[in-house]
Parts: structure tokens; sequence; C-alpha cells
């Protein structure tokens, strides 16, 4: 890729029953919508000088296809895919097609929930990982996009 073509553009996708966020126990999840959370990462995202595009899907294929398309249209992905994130190999597979460094997000603290919240399909794909850190995660996410992107 030549360096001086700017690599800015970051997809931001939400997976399974995340559009329900403002319903979901806040105790894990914040109050916040996935519109208004949407709306605080393209903030932060400008700040730091990346764009931003936001898919939200409750279908694993559509979620699977969105990740088909993104050559071409984005420079990297931040990923919640919510309890895809425990069993779904099918997105597992879907990311590493997708070629682009990512990282996964979680809004929760999963390591210290259910058993079955530990477990991350997508281990070893991602370029980092932040739990627990409700939607300031994002933000840090955004951050360590940014530094592999101008390296
Ligand atoms: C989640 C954690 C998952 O275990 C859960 O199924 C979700 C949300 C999070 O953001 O903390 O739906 O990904």
């Amino acid at each position: 890729m030549p360096s001086d073509i700017a690599r800015n553009r970051v997809e931001i996708m939400h997976g399974v029953n995340l559009d329900q966020l403002g319903r979901r126990d806040p105790g894990h999840y914040g109050t916040l919508t996935l519109t208004a959370l949407e709306l605080q990462i393209s903030e932060h995202a400008a700040e730091l000088g990346l764009t931003t595009r936001f898919f939200q899907s409750n279908h694993e294929g559509a979620f699977v296809e969105h990740l088909h398309g993104l050559e071409d249209l984005a420079d990297a992905i931040v990923l919640n895919p919510g309890a895809w994130t425990h069993y779904s190999y099918a997105i597992r597979d879907a990311l590493e097609i997708a070629q682009l460094p990512a990282i996964e997000v979680h809004l929760s603290d999963v390591d210290a929930r259910e058993p079955f919240r530990r477990h991350s399909v997508l281990e070893g794909l991602c370029a980092g990982r932040v739990t627990g850190r409700g939607a300031d995660g994002y933000r840090d996410a955004l951050v360590m996009l940014k530094e592999e992107l101008s390296s």
C-alpha cells in the first residue's frame, strides 16, 4: 500500500442484540442506545482523524456478508459481535477473509461473567481486544487502530 494514501476508514460492526442497547442490563452495558453510542464513537474517531461507517445486524449471514464486502471500503474494523463472539466460526472465517486490522470490543467485562463468555472465536485474529470499559472501550480501540494504520 503506497504510504501517501490515507488509511483512515474504520468500519464499526455490532452484532446480535446490540440494537437493543438501552433496554439491556445497564450494569453490564450502560444506558446508551446504539444510536447514542455510534454518535460518541464517530466523535472520538473524528478527533483522531478517522472516518467511520456503522453496521448492525441480528442476522449472522448478513454480518458475514458485510465482512465479505469490506474490501476497498474500509481500512480497519472495530467489531462487537455480541453473543456470536463465543461460538460463530462463520464470523471468524469471514473476518479472516476480510484481511483487515481489527479490534474486538465488548462493553461488559466478559471474563468476569458466565464461563461461556470467556471464550472468543476471534482469538488470534484481532490486533487487540478491549473488554469491560463500556463506551470508552471503543475509543481505546480507535486509538489502537490509529497506531496500527499509521505504522
Ligand atoms: C457483549 C458480551 C457478549 O457476551 C454478549 O452476548 C453481548 C454483548 C458485550 O458487549 O459486552 O451481547 O459483546
